[in-house]
């Protein structure tokens, strides 16, 4: 996919928009956020601003706090200290459901579906806030909820052609690939209509082509209903490819924020994630089968991956190794 470098335009706080986006407010801002666990600090100054149509990404090491970010913006965890501005409301008191129905929409780094329901009535929990069928019209099948079904029908529909998956409908979400299932959640998140989505490793678990084609896809989510994205990934393919703005964490700090060439040749960046060389973690354990972290680190001017990587030597091909999540994402 052709890669397009978007120019940042600095703002206030030390962030950066897209230059498109600059006369606009953002969508998503952070101020100063941060959360201790035990007294130790999980995240701190965390401070990013996302545009309107912005596709950003949050990369760093395992452990790094990038869940942790999805978390207090969704209200799973409530902060130590700092602002979450969204729409430009400040998020202060907020419940996840409150902002769910203000317009945020994430996925789960372990997806999160019915499985024992088929994909159109997965789709439709997503749907709860356009759809209202009304108990009484519900219980009774009034008139009013066969209308009201046959507009949520279509609507899965059209949705779930964003990923082709429109001959899913009846299918057991736990019977469908694993790629399939990332994809519904995606499409589950889509149903809310929402501003931002947030995807925690939209393509973990997937193999290339797959990798492939949901970059395409999160772009036409993006150019299709004009929201925001925020995604976490390890795989530097993708983010490198369709990010616009990504900002870097390690040990809950932010150390560094640019676009992907500026990242990609950022020292600091290239020392703390993308130039960690496996013989140097000895201690990281990779289960069996498990994909190895940093995947990809394309080269800046259109190299190939090999002739960048034969530049700086062969440390960048390796990332550290994938830890199991030890803890709950926040259920
Ligand atoms: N609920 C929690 N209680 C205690 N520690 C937590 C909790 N959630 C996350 N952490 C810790 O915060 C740090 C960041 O975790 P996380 O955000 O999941 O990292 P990442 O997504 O970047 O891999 C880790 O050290 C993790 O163990
Ligand atoms: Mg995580």
């Amino acid at each position: 996919m052709a890669r397009v470098e978007t120019k940042l335009v600095p703002q206030p706080a030390t962030n950066y928009l897209p230059e498109r986006d600059a006369d606009k407010q953002p969508i998503l801002e952070t101020r100063n956020l941060g959360i201790d666990f035990g007294g130790l600090a999980a995240l701190d100054s965390f401070d990013i601003a996302v545009s309107p149509t912005e596709i950003a990404g949050l990369i760093g090491p395992n452990g790094a706090g990038k869940t942790t970010v999805f978390n207090l913006l969704t209200k799973v965890y409530q902060p130590t200290r700092g602002t979450i501005l969204f729409d430009g409301r400040d998020t202060l008191g907020m419940s996840s459901v409150h902002l769910s129905r203000a317009g945020m929409a994430r996925t789960f780094q372990n997806i999160r579906l019915f499985n024992n329901m088929n994909v159109e009535d997965n789709i439709k929990v997503g749907l709860h806030k356009s759809i209202k069928y009304g108990m009484v019209a519900g219980t009774l099948r009034l008139p009013s909820y066969w209308k009201q079904e046959k507009i949520a029908h279509e609507r899965v529909r059209e949705l779930l052609s964003i990923f082709s998956m429109e001959h899913l409908t009846q299918h057991r979400a736990g019977s469908l690939p694993y790629g399939a299932q990332r994809r519904l959640e995606i499409i589950r998140a889509l149903a809310t209509d929402p501003k931002l989505l947030l995807l925690d490793e939209p393509a973990a678990g997937m193999n290339p082509s797959e990798t492939a084609e949901l970059m395409e896809n999160i772009v036409k989510v993006r150019d299709t209903f004009q929201i925001a994205v925020v995604l976490i990934e390890h795989d530097m393919n993708l983010v490198m490819g369709i990010c616009e703005g990504i900002c870097v964490l390690n040990f809950g700090k932010i150390i560094a924020k640019g676009t992907p060439s500026e990242i990609q040749n950022n020292p600091v960046v290239i020392e703390a994630y993308l130039g960690r060389r496996e013989e140097d973690h000895p201690e990281d354990e990779r289960a069996e089968g498990e994909d190895p972290g940093v995947t990809y680190v394309e080269g800046p001017e259109g190299h190939s991956t090999d002739e960048w990587a034969a530049d700086k030597g062969p440390e960048v091909m390796h990332g550290e190794g994938r830890e199991e999540d030890h803890h709950a994402d926040g259920d």
